[in-house]
């Protein structure tokens, strides 16, 4: 496995690769790496000739200098778990090497980006599309891997394909969770015992509310107002939002028979750390 910090030395190494026709899969990483990075990570391995990893916490997508600062960053264990995972490349680029100039760009992702992540995380989603067309210009992927547990930014990321006419396949890979349930997410390396604890709520409240008690019976408002009202009950968990959304248009459902593809995201504060999972429902 190498490791690649500069944009010229990863593109000498990529344009060999080609050369051998060898098919190039993306798996961007903001690092922390756990099972669910792995999981996209093996995914990819297993579909591509080529697998490059970036790990490159994203200034541009931070709308809270806090929550910048507190992203865990641990290069040399994740190193240590992609070289086990079978990755070819990994690119930890600096800053400045990825934004030699500001990224002045803006992108417009209309109903898509003014709900949830969007509304709650103003420019979020616009410093991912940054990111994240640099890195598919950088390293022309033929795939690139996501994961569900980001339902928002998948939608995004798609969109932005679609309008910039990239030529790369966008994969989807299921959440992976703890045995408890939990989603695996670098932010739960900063839960404390008690908030580790009660963050276990989250993900049962949420398959509670796809059980035939309460999901068939309720229309999606009144689903709402239930998993509000189980997870505040606990006392560190302070729900952000949630919505009950179509899975293609992220747009609110009033009826359950809205859309064929009905989808509960949530955003919850456990302590000062912000949690995200959704469901299918
Ligand atoms: O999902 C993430 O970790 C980040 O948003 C991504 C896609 C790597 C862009 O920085």
């Amino acid at each position: 496995m190498k490791i690649i910090e500069k944009v010229a030395d990863l593109q000498g190494v990529l344009a060999r690769a080609r050369q051998s026709h060898k098919s190039l899969g993306l798996v961007p990483t903001m690092g922390a790496l756990h099972d669910g990075h792995i999981a996209l990570v093996k995914r990819a391995v297993a579909e591509n000739g080529v697998t490059v990893v970036s790990v490159f916490v994203n200034p541009t997508q931070f709308n809270d200098k806090n929550d910048l600062c507190n992203y865990p960053r641990t290069p040399e264990a994740d190193c240590q778990l992609l070289e086990k995972a079978g990755a070819t490349i990994v690119f930890m680029p600096s800053v400045e090497e990825v934004y030699p100039e500001p990224d002045t760009r803006q992108f417009a992702f209309g109903a898509l980006e003014s709900v949830m992540e969007g509304a709650f995380r103003p420019g979020h989603f616009n410093g991912v599309a940054q990111i994240v067309s640099r890195l598919f210009d950088i390293v022309k992927p033929d795939r690139a891997y996501f994961g569900e547990k980001d339902f928002q930014q998948l939608a995004i990321i798609r969109e932005m394909v679609k309008q910039l006419h990239l030529d790369v396949t966008i994969e989807a890979c299921p959440i992976v969770r703890e045995a408890d349930g939990l989603a695996k997410s670098s932010r739960n390396t900063r839960l404390n015992a008690t908030q580790r604890q009660a963050a276990v709520n989250i993900s049962r409240v949420l398959k509670e509310s796809a059980g035939v008690r309460v999901a068939p019976a309720m229309p999606p408002a009144m689903t709402i107002e239930w998993v509000v009202a189980q997870i505040n009950a606990v006392p560190e968990l302070q729900v952000e939002y949630f919505s009950i959304v179509d899975g293609h248009t992220l747009q609110p459902i009033q009826k359950w028979d809205d859309t064929t593809f009905p989808v509960g995201c949530i955003a919850v504060f456990d302590g000062d750390v912000r949690l995200i999972d959704n469901i299918f429902y």
